[in-house]
């Protein structure tokens, strides 16, 4: 990465094709607001923790095209320390700014090299810029939904995310705010915020990019070593398992607790992997429909009033590397 601006002026992006200043990194909130006050017209954000793979291209394209040519994609590269526990690996977690850059361009830069959109705004603030008064004194309480799943193995990673998107959407004020469907119940506790804060804005997800042996793509794949890369496609086999299960109740309505006793099997069978949770819920309240314990709120009486579509998630150690995937399963007849 080039120089880094420490004023109040945007710096434009060095890129690998010729983007002109249509492209730029901002690091401070002054930098930032300069860059969006030259940028007239709609306004997509996508938030990102970095080290930048193809699932997060797929939201920033999907980001472009909403924004048009004349509209602006601003995204974000914040490793956020308020939702990593002091044991996780917020010192370790891959950052790579550069790199990062340089796939932007690539990805939204059209066969002239141009970039094919109006501009593109990076937005990487250092903690200090996001939390300028150190630990912040007002929080968002995330409720129940983050409590359970995700939430029971990592109780303040919710709100920590709260709190980062909730700041990074003020300081972005976009229209739309793209999020990926593999972190499910991150996007269902945004989709929540965002509702019941009233946040003017509207909540795009986007699909599970997956490698073409299944894999869910992951900043934390870089972890694996290629051996432990072998065992974490236990992952998508359950959820293929829980994909035949449902597929087998040709004319009845699905059973869900049949769905995830088969995605738990195939992922206690598989070698390497310690399971932490298969679930299967409803994709919006996180109501438990497999009646599976879990901590999760049950929901009333099981299997009488099924959403059309249940939400089959799991989340399994390999190594030292905690891995989730999900898929969405019809439940209709
Ligand atoms: O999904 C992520 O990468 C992060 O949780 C997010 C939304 C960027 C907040 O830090």
């Amino acid at each position: 990465m080039g120089r880094v601006s420490t004023e109040s002026a945007p710096t434009p992006v060095p890129a690998p094709c010729s983007t002109g200043d249509a492209a730029v990194l901002t690091r401070s909130r002054a930098e930032l607001a300069a860059a969006l006050a030259a940028a007239p017209g709609p306004r997509a954000v996508v938030m990102t923790m970095g080290a930048l793979h193809e699932g997060h291209f797929d939201l920033v394209r999907e980001a472009a095209r909403r924004v048009g040519p004349a509209g602006t994609v601003v995204v974000t590269i914040f490793v956020n320390p308020l939702q990593f526990a002091p044991t996780e690996d917020l010192d370790s977690y891959p950052r790579d700014l550069e790199g990062d850059l340089a796939g932007l361009t690539r990805t939204l830069a059209g066969t002239d090299g141009a970039l094919g959109l109006g501009r593109l705004i990076v937005f990487a603030p250092t903690p200090e810029v996001i939390y300028p008064a150190g630990q912040p004194a007002v929080r968002i309480a995330p409720g129940p939904i983050a409590t359970v799943l995700e939430g029971r193995t990592r109780p303040t990673h919710f709100a920590g995310v709260c709190q980062v998107v909730l700041t990074l959407m003020h300081l972005t004020a976009p229209r739309w705010a793209l999020f990926g469907r593999k972190d499910a119940q991150q996007l269902a506790i945004i989709e929540a915020m965002v509702r019941d804060l009233a946040v003017p804005l509207e909540i795009v997800p986007v699909d599970i990019r997956r490698e073409s042996d299944g894999l869910a793509m992951s900043s934390r794949n870089a972890y694996l070593s290629p051996e432990q890369r072998r065992q974490a496609l236990a992952l998508s086999r359950a959820l293929r398992a829980g994909h035949d299960a449902a597929a087998q109740t040709s004319g009845a309505r699905p059973d869900p607790a049949a769905i995830r006793r088969a995605a738990l099997a195939s992922l206690e069978a598989a070698d390497g992997v310690e399971i932490d949770y298969v679930a299967l819920v409803d994709p919006a309240g996180f109501e438990d429909l497999a009646d599976a314990g879990l901590g999760l709120p049950r929901s009333e009486p099981v299997g009488e009033e099924l959403p059309a579509v249940g939400l089959l998630a799991v989340a399994a150690r390999v190594g030292t590397t905690r891995l989730i995937d999900n898929t969405l399963i019809d439940l209709r007849p």
